[in-house]
């Protein structure tokens, strides 16, 4: 036995792995030829016997043919599973795929979507504007100066550095400003929706969050009156609360209009005196928004004349009509981003 043996082991081991195709095959030539009794092994066992200058070399061969073995078993292991993976017909494709979990619209998108969809269909064009407005947009043009005690309606976020020209800022605290900023710069007939964030300084509970939304709408043209005020709004609540809706209008106030109103609708929860409902509390109506014609003096500080051309203006809460829609009663649960509430709509 001599170094011409360990090249008979080898090369013989190398002709048997090349036929090893799985793991199993792999696992027994590992035995036969590395293992306890395996071929290898038993020419290392063997070297006791020879005498020392030949044991030296053989076991140098008989070391470095091991090596290159457990490198061949690696990399013949490494192919087989190359070759799987490349094998396509190996992949069993009608196996039902992992389901990826789908996204969905936030509630308040939903129903902001569908009243502007609403309101497109009766004529409204839907425009945005700034969120963070000047005093005067907010306030001083819509009527409401300075140290006025409407203010106090609208507990207010200022902004602590001026604007370039001076003027203080603030969030809105209602989309109104854009009736303002709207009729500025477009000649009647005016028909226009607007959606967007507004924010109040106030606590947090069950109805108020200090982050909400509003849409905002503003019609001028000539000849409107209260009677297309409350048909376009009676309209809304048909298409968003149920065909049988009839809506009423009650006495408010708001610097901006004159008249001003509040418009409920009658309840669509409970038949009207169900002491018990959740949404009308048995009263029978439910509040939605704020309305008015829109005030003269705005008509006319805006370059129209208001004996020509009247207005009607109107402001809703879309977490209110969500709420109101699905029997929310709490509005914190739409900020709070909770998948379990989230995932309901
Ligand atoms: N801007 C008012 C608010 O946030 C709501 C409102 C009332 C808007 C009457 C209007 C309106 O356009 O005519 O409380």
């Amino acid at each position: 036995m001599g170094a011409q043996r360990v090249a008979e082991v080898e090369a013989e081991a190398r002709q048997r792995l090349a036929g090893a195709a799985d793991e199993a095959a792999l696992e027994a030539w590992r035995t036969a030829v590395l293992g306890r009794s395996g071929s290898l092994t038993a020419v290392l066992r063997g070297l006791g016997g020879l005498p020392e200058d030949e044991r030296r070399a053989v076991g140098a061969a008989a070391n470095t043919a091991k090596a290159a073995l457990e490198a061949a078993l690696d990399a013949r292991r490494e192919d087989l599973r190359r070759a799987a993976l490349a094998n396509v017909e190996a992949l069993d494709v009608t196996l039902p795929g992992r389901p990826a979990p789908r996204g969905r619209l936030h509630p308040v998108t939903q129903v902001r979507r569908q009243i502007l969809d609403i309101f497109a269909r009766l004529g409204f064009a839907t425009v945005e504007g700034p969120e963070v407005e000047l005093d005067e947009y907010n306030f001083g043009r819509l009527r409401i100066p300075e140290h006025h005690p409407a203010r106090d309606m609208w507990d207010t976020f200022w902004i602590d550095s001026a604007s370039s020209a001076g003027a203080s800022m603030l969030l809105r605290t209602h989309t109104s400003p854009m009736q303002i900023r709207y009729i500025e710069r477009h000649a009647p007939p005016i028909r226009i929706a607007v959606p967007g964030r507004c924010y109040r300084y106030e606590a947090t509970d069950a109805t108020h969050e200090w982050m909400m939304q509003q849409i905002e709408l503003l019609a001028v043209d000539e000849g409107l009156s209260m009677a297309n005020l409350k048909g376009t709004l009676q309209e809304f609540a048909r298409q968003m609360f149920g065909p049988e809706r009839r809506v009423l209008m009650r006495n408010s106030y708001f610097p901006f209009v004159e008249p001003g109103v509040e418009l409920s609708v009658d309840c669509f929860a409970c038949p009207g005196n169900d002491p018990a409902c959740p949404v009308c509390r048995g009263s029978g109506w439910i509040e939605i928004m704020g309305a008015g014609m829109v005030h003269p003096e705005i008509i006319d500080a805006a370059g129209y004349y208001s004996t020509r051309y009247t207005g009607f203006a109107a402001g809703m809460g879309v977490e209110r009509v969500t709420m109101l829609k699905y029997g929310i009663t709490d509005i914190r649960a739409f900020y709070s981003n909770d998948p379990r509430f989230l995932a309901q709509f």
